[in-house]
């Protein structure tokens, strides 16, 4: 498998090297397998070596790739430039290249951190939730967009979505809702919005189509507030692209922190992966990143495109039992801050513990 690694900005490189890690782990432990990781430049880091946040050459990479690794993208010495020349404009337009409409973004709810949470344990213990994110419509990309007015008096974007898109997307929804408790819950903010009103009505007649799930619409306001409250009411979330990334971002709280998230942009040409997080200038370079997510999505690549469920539940197992076995970063030390370890002491523990689930099946195949 040709793997395109976008490591980004700042703790994107040291979260997606762990990521690396780990599926190398798996490629050591299976005969016959074998990932070919080619790095390549987005970002601010394209931008200070190329002058672009998405080069040519690393576009046509990540075409060319059967599935792409990405970290983080994002840093406040570009915060000034034109919104097309930003970070954060490479990854827009590689979304947009590479076709994944329908981003996939698991929050969980691990026993063995359930007091990194500010959630009481009673209110965040066994919830299992799937957000599906729209990421190629609505206000990210409509147009018209931009600024206007003699010295910027005004601004304008567009919230535009056509039936094909909402249709697409919520296809993907019921369908991963149906693998798992059989409830899809759609967002929107149809009291006040046009977009919102076409998505729910679109949503429902796509609903018929899957009698065995269960279809209920919330507003994205009381979405918010039911997250944190009662996230246990939630199976599957499907919503628009703004409010699927506030909603991520909130679902984190859940989990206890950001740098547990991970995500799959499915239903395109060539799949991303990436964590939710992004590139957290405030502790870049000092090797105490939280890598889970970006390994968890190392996870997801493994289900989603080598169709390998079997090793991406390994890997999710390995992430269980090490912080079962209490190793933790800052973000996830709670009050307890026993068995602190870096980002790269996090990859190799996931790495070895994978390494052994492994080993303790082939053992008991051969019995
Ligand atoms: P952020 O996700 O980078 O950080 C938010 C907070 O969470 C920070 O306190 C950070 O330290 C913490 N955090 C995030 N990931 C963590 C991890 N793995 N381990 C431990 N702590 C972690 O969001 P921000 O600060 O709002 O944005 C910073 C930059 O990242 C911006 O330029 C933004 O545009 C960009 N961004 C990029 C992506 C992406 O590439 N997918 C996603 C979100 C934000
Ligand atoms: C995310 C990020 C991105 C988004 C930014 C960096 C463009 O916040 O992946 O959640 O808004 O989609
Ligand atoms: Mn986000």
């Amino acid at each position: 498998m040709r793997i395109a690694v976008l490591p980004g900005d700042g703790i994107g490189p040291e979260v997606t090297a762990e990521a690396v890690k780990v599926l190398q782990t798996i490629a050591d432990t299976q005969g016959g397998l074998q990932f070919d990781f080619e790095e390549h430049l987005i970002g601010g880091t394209a931008i200070r070596e190329s002058g672009s946040p998405l080069p040519p050459a690393s576009l046509d990479a990540c075409l060319a790739s059967d599935a792409v690794l990405l970290g983080a993208v994002g840093s406040p010495e570009y915060d000034r430039l034109p919104p097309h020349q930003r970070p954060e404009a490479g990854l827009l337009l590689l979304r947009r290249a590479l076709g994944g409409y329908a981003n996939l973004r698991p929050a969980i709810a691990y026993d063995a951190i359930s007091a990194c949470s500010p959630l009481r344990v009673e209110v965040s213990r066994g919830a299992d939730i799937l957000i599906v994110r729209e990421l190629l419509g609505g206000l990210y990309f409509g147009e018209p967009r931009g600024f206007s007015g003699e010295g910027v008096t005004s601004a304008v974007n567009t919230m535009r979505y056509s039936v094909d898109e909402i249709e697409r997307v919520a296809h993907v929804a019921f369908a991963a809702a149906r693998k798992r408790r059989g409830k899809v819950t759609s967002v929107d903010k149809a009291n006040v919005l046009e977009t919102s009103q076409l998505w729910r009505k679109t949503v429902s007649r796509v609903a018929e189509g899957y009698a065995d799930v269960e279809l209920d619409h919330l507003y994205v306001d009381a979405c918010a507030m039911h997250l944190i409250t009662n996230p246990r009411r939630f199976d599957v979330v499907l919503t628009e692209n703004l409010f699927g990334d506030i909603l991520s971002d909130e679902a984190a709280v859940i989990t206890g922190s950001l740098g547990m998230l991970a995500s799959a942009s499915v239903g395109g040409e060539v799949e991303l992966y990436e964590p939710v997080h992004g590139s957290a200038p405030d502790i870049a370079g000092r090797g105490i990143a939280n890598p889970f997510g970006a390994i968890a999505s190392a996870a997801m690549l493994l289900r989603h495109t080598a169709n390998m469920e079997q090793e991406a539940s390994d890997i999710e197992q390995a992430i269980q039992l090490v912080l079962e076995a209490g190793y933790r970063t800052p973000d996830i030390a709670g009050e307890t801050r026993g068995h602190m370890a870096t980002t790269a002491e996090i990859g190799d523990l996931v790495s070895e513990s994978l390494a052994e689930i492994v080993d303790m099946r082939h053992a008991y195949h051969a019995v």
